[in-house]
């Protein structure tokens, strides 16, 4: 009776045995279901915290957590097992309705906390993005053009790096200038098409443009500066007066041209006093704040002492191999660590390409209307992605 059991398990076990080789063979899915998952499950669980540890991706639990463990639990705290999402930036497919309503919402960058950033031009209309050399700054413009140039808005470049950065954007901006004589022009256009667009809110009794009828709403428009100090440095004495001129053009704008839908988005490695005159005044209008790597922690205070005190220590602690990291705060005083998705400048460039047909044409900025070149060739290596590192 015993040999013939012993026989009757035998055959059982071969014939499992045989039965999952044959799924593995022939039905990989029911084989995964029945032993590779549950497999790969205990040996995920067993492994998980050591490798973990191992590989330097354990953070502090929180106090809460920590105090709820040795008292409530009463076990050892242990370190929690935490993922650097800033090392390699993959925006969310979908974002959270909530951060996305409103007709002029853009994401720009991810947060540390996997969420997307997102510039709203109703809620912080102007901002200001400093940084040190290579830190990311165009990178962070590269991303908020790509993203603007699918909405029905305006776009507007101001890169007196003779256009290094903006020309390939010609398409899609309603205008452009690259030196500070064709700024200061462009300026004067700008205020001349604020005050024609308050005479409109004006004669129809509204506070902003949002309240005006769709039909008569005139574009929104998005000036988007690239290194400012290239403005206002001046190397001789007579471009003072031009320099002052721009610097209270720019200050007008930011103090008044929210509410009929122009919106400053500056860039620069520092943006202090030495600026010149009125530096000050202007920074105090650019609300919205993006610091990426500086070399002193004067700029980080620069940039954020006035808005957000405690992120200026976090700002001074990007590390100079994660270009494109920043610390973005606002005048609510929160803050969080960003960094732009990697994109290529010849990305960027097919976007404004794909949609140069929605670039509004503005007769008071005709004369800086930039020239457009051909569109590039989809072959070009220049449209090929490259992969964030770092
Ligand atoms: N988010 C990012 N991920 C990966 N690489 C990035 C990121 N942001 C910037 N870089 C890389 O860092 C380098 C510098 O970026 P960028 O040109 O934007 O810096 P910048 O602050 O504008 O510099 P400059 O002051 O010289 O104009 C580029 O090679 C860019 O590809
Ligand atoms: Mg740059």
């Amino acid at each position: 009776m015993s040999d013939l059991s012993t026989v009757i398990e035998v055959a059982g076990a071969l014939s499992a045995a045989g039965g999952l080789g044959y799924a593995k063979a022939r039905s990989p899915r029911v084989f995964w279901s029945l032993v590779g998952a549950p497999v790969a499950r205990v040996r995920f669980s067993v492994t998980y915290r050591a490798t973990m540890d191992v590989c330097g991706l354990t953070v502090q639990p929180s106090r809460l957590r920590a105090f709820m463990v040795r008292n409530v639990a009463r076990q050892e705290v242990q370190r929690m097992t935490g993922y650097d999402v800033l090392r390699r930036v993959k925006m969310p497919r979908r974002l959270p309705r909530n951060t996305t309503a409103g007709p002029l919402v853009v994401p720009v960058a991810l947060r540390e906390d996997g969420t997307a950033f997102v510039r709203d031009y109703q809620k912080v209309p102007h901002a200001l993005t400093v940084g040190a050399n290579q830190s990311g700054k165009s990178m962070y413009q590269r991303n908020l053009i790509s993203q603007l140039a699918k909405l029905p808005v305006g776009l507007i470049g101001i890169d007196c790096k003779r256009g290094v950065e903006q020309r390939g954007y010609a398409p899609r901006l309603s205008a452009l200038a690259i030196t500070p004589d064709e700024a200061d022009g462009l300026l004067e256009a700008l205020i001349g098409e604020m005050e024609e667009r308050f005479d409109l809110l004006s004669s129809h009794g509204v506070p902003d443009m949002w309240g005006l009828p769709a039909k008569l709403r005139p574009v929104p428009l998005v000036v988007l500066v690239d290194e400012v100090a290239e403005l206002f440095l001046v190397a001789a004495k007579k471009d003072e007066e031009r320099r002052d001129r721009m610097v209270m053009r720019m200050i007008r704008l930011a103090q008044m041209a929210r509410a009929v839908g122009i919106f400053l988005e500056v860039c620069g490695q520092r943006f202090g006093s030495d600026l010149g005159k009125g530096a000050t005044a202007l920074r105090a209008q650019l609300t919205g704040r993006v610091v990426h790597r500086v070399n002193d922690k004067q700029t980080a205070e620069m940039a954020l002492g006035d808005i957000a005190p405690e992120a200026v220590f976090a700002a001074t602690t990007i590390p100079p191999d994660r270009p494109g990291v920043a610390v973005a705060g606002d005048s609510s005083g929160g803050w969080s660590r960003i960094r732009t998705p990697a994109m290529t400048p010849g990305q960027a460039v097919a976007v404004c390409h794909e949609f140069a047909h929605v670039t509004p044409h503005l007769a008071a900025l005709a004369p800086f209307r930039p020239a457009v070149s051909a569109a590039p060739d989809p072959g070009s290596p220049l449209l090929k992605s490259r992969p964030a590192t770092g």
